[in-house]
C-alpha cells in the first residue's frame, strides 16, 4: 500500500500530507456525485494517511462543506486540515457574480463555513479570487485578525500573481497559493513559482489532471457534456481542441502502458516532481480514482522519462485556455 508522506507547507504552514482531496466535485461539477461514495472517498483518503482536503463555500451553495463536515464528523479534529476558498458570488441560477472579498464580507463567509463544516477554526482560509475593488492587504490583514482570534489557523491565496503574492505575504504569511498547475498548465514557473519560493509559500496544485483530461477517462470515450458540467463550457474540451489534446493524452499513455501506469498517476507523478513545496491536490468523488490517484506517490520519474513526459505533452501545444474569457478575466495570475 502506498505510504503517504508528509510535508511542511511553505515556511509556517501545518504539516499537509503530500498529496490532497479536492472535494469540489462532490458538489457537481463535473455531473452528479454519489453522496455515499463521495463519504466514503473522503474517509479513504484519511485512512490512507493524507490529511488535507480542499473546499469552497460556493461550491454546491455550501453543499460541499455540508457534505465534508459530515464525513469529517467522526475524526479528531487533529487528524485533518481543512482548506477553504471563500468570495466567490452566485445567483440562484447557479451563475458566476465577480468576488467579494471585503473584510466584512470574509467575516460572514468564515462565520457561515464554521457553521456548515461543524469545526471551531479552518486550518488554511483562503480567498478565491482577487477581488479587483478590495486591496489584498485588506483582505489579509482581516483574515490575520482571525487568525488572532483562533477561527482560522493559517492563510492561503487562489490563483493570485507574483505581485499581489508579495504583497500579501508583507502583511502576513502565507502558507500557500492554490493555483492551477499541470503539465499542460505551466504559466506558473516564470515569475509566480520563484516569487511563492522566495517567500517561503508553498504551492497547492489543482487542475494536475486538467479536470480529468489527462487521464484515461476521456480515451475514445463521449466528447460532449451536460450543460452544467463545467466541461461544457472549458475551451480545452471543446470540438477541434479536445480532438487535439487527445493526441497528447494518447502521446502520454504510450509512456504510462510502458511504465504500467494510469495517464493520470503520470500527470499527478510529474507534478510531484517538480518540488517538495509542491503539493497536488486532486479532485476525486470515488474511492477508487483517490487510490489510483494516491498511488502516483510510489512513482519515480528519471530525469529521461520526465523529458520524455514533457515532450509527449508540450504545454505550448495544448489547446484553449484553462479557462472561458470571462473567468480568464478573473485570473490576477494570468496578468
Ligand atoms: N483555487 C481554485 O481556483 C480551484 C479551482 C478548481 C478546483 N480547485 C480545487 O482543486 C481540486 C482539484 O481540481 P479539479 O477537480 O478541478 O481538477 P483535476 O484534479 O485536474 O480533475 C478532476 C477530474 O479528474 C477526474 N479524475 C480524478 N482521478 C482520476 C483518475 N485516476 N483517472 C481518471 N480521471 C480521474 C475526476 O473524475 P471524477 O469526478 O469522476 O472523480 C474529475 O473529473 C478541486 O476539487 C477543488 O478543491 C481549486
Amino acid at each position: 500500500m502506498t505510504t503517504i508522506e508528509k510535508t511542511q507547507l511553505g515556511a509556517t504552514g501545518p504539516v499537509t500530507s503530500r498529496i490532497g482531496l479536492g472535494a469540489m466535485g462532490m458538489s457537481g461539477p463535473y455531473g452528479a456525485a454519489d453522496e455515499a461514495e463521495s463519504v466514503a472517498t473522503v474517509h479513504a483518503a484519511l485512512d490512507a494517511g493524507a490529511n488535507l482536503v480542499d473546499t469552497g463555500d460556493f461550491y454546491g451553495f455550501g453543499h460541499n462543506e455540508s457534505l465534508v463536515g459530515r464525513a469529517l464528523a467522526d475524526r479528531k479534529r487533529e487528524d485533518y486540515l481543512l482548506s477553504v476558498k471563500f468570495g466567490a458570488m452566485r445567483g440562484p441560477d447557479g451563475s458566476w457574480g465577480g468576488i467579494d472579498a471585503r473584510p466584512t464580507a470574509m467575516r460572514n463567509f468564515l462565520g457561515y463555513s464554521l457553521q456548515r463544516l461543524g469545526v471551531d477554526y479552518i486550518d488554511i482560509y483562503r480567498p478565491a479570487r482577487l477581488d479587483p475593488d478590495v486591496p489584498i492587504e485588506d483582505t489579509v490583514g482581516a483574515i490575520a485578525e482571525m487568525v488572532e482570534a483562533g477561527y482560522v489557523r493559517h492563510i492561503g491565496l487562489s490563483e493570485v500573481g507574483a505581485e499581489t503574492l508579495r504583497r500579501a505575504a508583507a502583511v502576513h504569511p502565507i502558507a500557500d497559493l492554490q493555483i492551477e498547475y499541470s503539465l499542460i498548465s505551466r504559466g506558473i514557473e516564470d515569475r509566480i513559482l520563484p516569487t511563492a519560493r522566495e517567500l517561503g509559500t508553498a504551492i497547492t496544485a489543482y487542475g494536475v489532471l486538467s479536470r480529468g483530461l489527462l487521464s484515461d477517462s476521456l480515451r475514445g470515450g463521449r466528447t460532449t457534456f451536460a450543460s452544467d458540467d463545467f466541461r461544457a463550457h472549458s475551451p480545452r474540451f471543446q470540438g477541434e481542441n479536445l480532438t487535439a489534446n487527445l493526441q497528447l493524452v494518447e502521446a502520454l499513455a504510450k509512456i504510462a502502458e510502458q511504465r504500467r501506469v494510469s495517464v493520470a498517476q503520470l500527470a499527478i507523478a510529474w507534478v510531484l516532481s517538480r518540488g517538495a513545496d509542491i503539493v497536488p491536490v486532486v479532485g476525486a468523488r470515488r474511492v477508487e480514482r483517490w487510490t489510483e490517484a494516491a498511488a502516483a506517490l510510489d512513482i519515480r520519474l528519471s530525469d529521461d522519462e520526465l523529458a520524455e513526459v514533457e515532450a509527449a505533452a508540450p504545454a505550448d501545444r495544448v489547446a484553449g485556455t484553462r479557462y472561458a474569457a470571462p473567468q480568464m478575466e478573473m485570473l490576477d495570475s494570468e496578468r
